[in-house]
Parts: structure tokens; C-alpha cells; sequence
């Protein structure tokens, strides 16, 4: 069966953004969190605490946070170690999100660091983001393929998954960072984890659509029991540290599967469309979304 609702954490203003060559001015990203909360949605990733000069596009993140603090909706934003806990903290995050890698050429291109020294950076800042009350999710990156590993092993991200939930992570995002994966795939790699002892009410999935198999891959896991589907707005986004990711499966189009299915979201699709659509006249480009196009003559 499929789930009567689903969770959708939308990572626009942080997964999107990050990689836009042009520099988005902080109080544009502010606005485009407002409206995406307008929109319905409840989970919003807001911006990253890393280092400016790897992710120059998000530098602003002291300048935005206070900015959108009270939008009504949940904030989580991306902290890759202890600085960037504090930085994040001190400016009153609720939920923060550490990101690992299943592969080591990931974790180094991303991270300057070995997996298992990724790891150990992130134990402290779980313990502590714990210790504060608040939610921590773990991403794990290249769940699937890896564009200079190839496919990568299950047992490889079970390792990785069983870490974080160990730490103490509340929440797990499986990341297909380049888009590779096939709904068997999915279905594989959730029953992989369940069977090393990880429940699927942890479990998030985070699909990148460079093969056009998002939305197949996301009823999958729905399929499986996951209830948490990351999407970002008029599909903007990649990585800059992974060659070959394009953007996000487009929250418009989750949306429009989900409504189609009778599942609900709390989305109202006018609303996002016509976001999306005012965001894409500031980037400059149209949306990549199918949904987004199809509503909007963009
Ligand atoms: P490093 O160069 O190894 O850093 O980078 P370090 O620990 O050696 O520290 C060097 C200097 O950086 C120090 O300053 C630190 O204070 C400073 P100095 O003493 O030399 O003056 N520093 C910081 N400054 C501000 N904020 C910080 C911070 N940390 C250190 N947080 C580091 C290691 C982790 C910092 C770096 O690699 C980094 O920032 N990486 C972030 C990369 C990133 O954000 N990637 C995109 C997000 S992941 C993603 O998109 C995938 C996902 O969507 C899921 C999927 O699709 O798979 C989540
Ligand atoms: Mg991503």
C-alpha cells in the first residue's frame, strides 16, 4: 500500500541555490523561503554553515537565518562540523543536518576527508546538536553510484547508515547525488536496511534526477513505506563537489504524482508553481521542472 501522507523536505533554498553560478542576494533567498512556506511546505533547508570559500553561494548564512527565523515552518541547515554547529546554534537552528559520504572519493571531494574521518568529525556535533534538543538528520551521499566509483556495494552504505544512526541521528536522507538509480535499486537498498536493524520511519529519500528516474525511485521507496521525500522548488540544484549532478527531483512534480495518488502533502501546486516561476525570472533561466512548465507557459 502507499502512505495517506507524505513528509516533503524541501531543500530549494540549500541544495538548489548552492550551485547557481549567478549570486542569489540574500534577502531574494529570504523571500523565496517565505513564499515556499505560503506555499504549505514544512520543512524548508534553509542554507549551509561550511566553509565560505567551498560553497560561496551560501556564505550568507548569518545574514539570512535571522532574516527568515519566523517563518512558520521548519529550518534544518546543513552543518559539516563542530564551527559549523556553533555558528549555526548561535543563531538559534532547531534542527541541523550532518552529511556523509558512502564513498571515499566523495567524502574527500566534499569533505577533505576520509569516510571514517568524516564520521569522526561528525560524532561530536550529533552529541552536541542532541544535547541542545535538536533533530539531526544525516544525509549519506552517493547511496547508489558514484561518478568516479561507479556503482557502489549496499554492505558500503549500511556501514555508513547503521554510523550515523548510532551517533544518534534522529532522521537519514539516502542520497542518489547524481541520479543513477533504478527503483529496484531503491527497493534493494531499503530492505538491505532494515535487515542491518534500521527502521523505515528513519528513513528519508533524496533523489537527484539526471536519468529522469526520480519520481519511479521515490513511488518505490513510497512502496516500501517511506514517508519523507526530499524535492526541491522548480527543480533547481546539484552539488558542486559531484560532477554529473543536475538538479533535484522538482518538488512540483512530487506534488503532482503525490496529489495524483490521493497522498497528501499540505502543498497548495498554484502557489509553489507560481514560485518557482518568480524564482526562475531571478536566476534568469526557466524551471527544468515538466510540472512547472506545464502550468505556468514559462
Ligand atoms: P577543510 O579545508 O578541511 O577545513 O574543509 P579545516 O577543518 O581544515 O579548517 C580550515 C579552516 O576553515 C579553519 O580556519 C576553520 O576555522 C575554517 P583557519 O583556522 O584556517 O582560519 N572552517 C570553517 N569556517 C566556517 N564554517 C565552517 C568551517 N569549518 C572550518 N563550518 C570542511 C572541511 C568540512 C569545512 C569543508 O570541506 C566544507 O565546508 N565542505 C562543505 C561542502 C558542501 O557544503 N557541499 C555541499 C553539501 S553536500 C550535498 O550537496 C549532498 C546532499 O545534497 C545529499 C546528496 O545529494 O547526496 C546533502
Ligand atoms: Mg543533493
Amino acid at each position: 500500500g502507499l502512505p495517506a501522507r507524505v513528509r516533503i523536505h524541501e531543500v530549494g533554498p540549500r541544495d538548489g541555490l548552492q550551485n547557481e553560478p549567478r549570486t542569489v542576494p540574500t534577502e531574494v533567498k529570504a523571500e523565496f523561503i517565505r513564499r515556499l512556506a505560503d506555499a504549505g511546505l514544512t520543512t524548508i533547508e534553509a542554507t549551509s554553515f561550511v566553509h565560505p570559500k567551498w560553497v560561496p553561494q551560501l556564505a550568507d548564512a548569518e545574514q539570512l537565518f535571522p532574516l527568515v527565523a519566523e517563518v512558520p515552518a521548519d529550518l534544518p541547515v546543513l552543518v559539516p562540523n563542530e564551527r559549523g554547529l556553533d555558528r549555526a546554534l548561535a543563531l538559534g537552528a532547531r534542527r541541523v543536518a550532518v552529511f556523509a559520504s558512502a564513498t571515499e572519493s566523495f567524502a574527500k571531494a566534499n569533505l577533505n576527508r576520509t569516510a571514517d574521518e568524516a564520521l569522526a568529525m561528525f560524532e561530536p556535533v550529533v552529541t552536541r546538536a542532541k544535547d541542545t534538543g535538536a533533530h539531526v538528520r544525516g544525509y549519506v551521499s552517493m547511496c547508489f553510484g558514484d561518478p568516479w566509483e561507479g556503482a557502489v556495494p549496499l554492505e558500503q552504505v549500511v556501514r555508513v547508515c547503521r554510523a550515523l544512526v548510532d551517533m544518534g541521528c534522529d532522521e537519514l536522507s539516502l542520497g542518489d547525488t547524481i541520479g543513477v538509480a533504478t527503483p529496484g535499486h531503491v527497493t534493494a537498498l531499503l530492505t538491505a536496511l532494515n535487515e542491518a536493524g534500521v527502521a523505515t520511519a528513519r528513513l528519508g529519500v533524496h533523489f537527484h534526477d539526471t536519468y529522469g528516474q526520480a519520481l519511479a525511485n521515490t513511488l518505490a521507496a513510497l512502496r516500501h513505506g517511506v514517508t519523507t521525500v526530499d524535492a526541491s522548488a522548480g527543480g533547481l540544484g546539484g552539488c558542486p563537489y559531484a560532477k554529473s549532478a543536475t538538479g533535484n527531483l522538482a518538488t512540483e512534480d512530487l506534488v503532482w504524482m503525490l496529489h495524483g495518488l490521493g497522498i497528501d502533502t499540505g502543498v497548495d501546486l498554484g502557489r509553489l508553481t507560481a514560485t518557482s516561476v518568480w524564482m526562475a525570472s531571478r536566476l534568469g533561466r526557466p524551471s527544468p521542472s515538466r510540472t512547472v512548465r506545464a502550468l505556468s507557459h514559462q
